[in-house]
């Protein structure tokens, strides 16, 4: 199985701190940092884009996991892996032509990920299994911090990293929202390897909460 990575979601950041809290994440074993961007329009508020980007790639050495909430991100992926994206995640709901926004990002150099909101059926992955590198199940409805962990995404988990196995595909597998340390081990049990958390990393002590998803990612490795 591939390595199990926790992703903290700035989102649920204090940006006037921003880089010590980046600092905290990273010291205590977080190799991502999940970068949420929102366009008001594919969902309902509005975020941070490239100006924020390019200030945390100089504040951090982790891996810049850019989740794209915008409609027909294929327009923004140049820009945002000029900005130091290292993965650019789409919706597959957002995009006339998915594929053509995969290459747009593999052509930049940046890994591509492909995300589902929680209505849409898994299968409508299946064209894109070969083509992405990471597959985003969301367990929230996208466009807020803070929610409520969706309990059917487990079963879309495990039916997701089924059809990869079934192809021999190793490829990582991502879980955005409503992630505590208490129902971690059930994502990671259902074939997830990619964690994302906002509220339960930056609310309270970043580094004791780090350390403890960690503990509990290593368990399951
Ligand atoms: C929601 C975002 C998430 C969010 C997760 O649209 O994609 O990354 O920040 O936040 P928590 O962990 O608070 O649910
Ligand atoms: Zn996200």
């Amino acid at each position: 199985m591939t390595e199990n990575i926790l992703a903290p979601s700035i989102l649920s950041a204090d940006f006037k701190v921003l880089g010590e809290q980046l600092e905290q994440t990273e010291e205590a074993g977080a190799r991502y940092i999940h970068f949420d961007v929102m366009d008001g329009i594919f969902v309902p508020s509005i975020s941070f884009g490239m100006p924020v980007l390019s200030s945390v790639k100089g504040a951090t050495s982790q891996v810049l996991d850019v989740h794209l909430m915008v409609t027909e991100p294929v327009r923004y992926v140049k820009e945002f892996a000029a900005c130091g994206a290292d993965i650019i995640t789409i919706h597959l709901e957002a995009c006339e032509d998915p594929g053509a926004a995969l290459d747009e990002i593999h052509s930049c150099g940046a890994r591509a990920g492909i995300s589902i909101k929680p209505a849409t059926p898994v299968e409508e992955l299946i064209p894109y299994l070969e083509r992405a590198d990471m597959f985003l199940i969301m367990s929230v409805e996208p466009g807020f911090g803070g929610q409520a962990f969706i309990p059917e995404s487990l079963k879309r988990i495990r039916q997701l990293r089924g059809l990869l196995q079934e192809r021999g595909l190793e490829k990582d597998l991502e879980v955005d929202g409503g992630i505590y340390h208490s129902n971690v081990a059930e994502v990671l049990d259902a074939g997830a390897n990619v964690i994302v958390s906002g509220s339960g990393v930056f609310r309270g002590d970043i580094r004791k909460n780090v350390a403890e998803f960690m503990e509990i990612l290593r368990n399951h490795e």
